[in-house]
């Protein structure tokens, strides 16, 4: 039992996971192509942000077909997808995921394979997730922020815990880590080197472009282009606010110092890659 959660949250293969994931095995057995690229993410930590990003590059910056054709774009594998979905996709691929890396193919360990890994300092993290679990349905979270902070210390957030999923994605060969501050702070430099990893050298011109047309402001004013509306009727209340707030440090809103040593503290106890969180503004 989850403290806070109605129905309680599944753990399978000792892992809580939404209870919409479904078809595991789908997930975890097909074949994988070289120029597939997966994008993995823990959520509420920037995937939207990056999806978009890495979409619109490895299109050729095509804003206008990114608007279309939503449910094209990517391949979100833990809902459970069928092998036909999967492979009659148009290569590149474009595999999206929270799922744990034991849910994936095994192949993705391999050098071949492009993975790209999301990361956010996980006060922010967490600050977004409370506000998205209180717009679940099916899993709905009425309990208050420290009753997040107790779940997120006992690694039951969903797809937790949290430090082994960072830990196993970035230290897979042919890994880019796309830190969400860093997006923030020096876009420029960071969509270029992001560019470079998927083979393309785009100028400044270009990066302007994807800085302007992945703006928060604009993607929240397209907020309906990013969702499935008949998918998600069904997870979220219709007041959930997706495109929230986007920006680094609102967890000062939110945590006292004690919450906020909480999370440093379980956070420097188990999280083996070292990596400066930006928390601040
Ligand atoms: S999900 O549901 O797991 O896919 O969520 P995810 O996209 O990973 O994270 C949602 C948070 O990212 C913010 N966001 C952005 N910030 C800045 N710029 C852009 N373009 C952008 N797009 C999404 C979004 O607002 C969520 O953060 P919070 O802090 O809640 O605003």
């Amino acid at each position: 039992e989850v403290k806070g959660t109605k129905y309680g949250m599944k753990i399978r293969d000792g892992v809580y996971l939404p209870n919409g994931v479904k078809n595991l095995s789908n997930s975890k057995c097909f074949k994988l192509r070289d120029d597939d690229i997966f994008i993995s993410s823990f959520p509420k930590s920037g995937t939207t942000w990056t999806n978009e990003l890495v979409w619109l590059i490895i299109h050729n910056l095509d804003f206008e077909s990114s608007q279309k054709n939503l449910d094209k774009k990517f391949i979100w594998l833990d809902p459970g997808v069928s092998t036909k979905i999967i492979d009659d996709a148009d290569s590149p691929r474009l595999f999206i995921n929270h799922l744990p890396l034991q849910f994936l193919p095994l192949e993705i360990k391999s050098e071949n394979i492009k993975k790209i890994y999301v990361l956010r300092n996980p006060k922010d993290m967490l600050v977004s997730t409370f506000h998205f679990y209180r717009k679940l349905v099916r899993d709905e979270f009425t309990g208050e922020l420290e009753d997040l902070v107790d779940i997120f210390e006992e690694g039951k957030t969903w797809y937790g815990p949290w430090w082994s999923h960072v830990d196993s994605f970035v230290t897979l060969p042919n890994t880019f880590l796309v830190i969400y501050e860093n997006l923030i702070k020096k876009p420029n430099e960071t969509i270029k080197s992001l560019g470079e990893f998927l083979g393309k050298n785009l100028n400044e011109s270009e990066i302007e472009f994807l800085i302007e047309s992945t703006s928060f402001k604009k993607m929240k004013e397209a907020e309906k282009t990013f969702k499935d509306d008949s998918r998600h009727s069904k997870i979220f209340k219709s007041d959930l606010i997706f495109f929230r707030k986007g920006e680094i440090g609102d967890w000062k809103n939110y945590f006292d110092e004690v919450m906020s040593k909480r999370i440093e503290a379980v956070v420097e106890k188990n999280l083996k890659f070292k990596v400066n969180f930006i928390y601040d503004n």
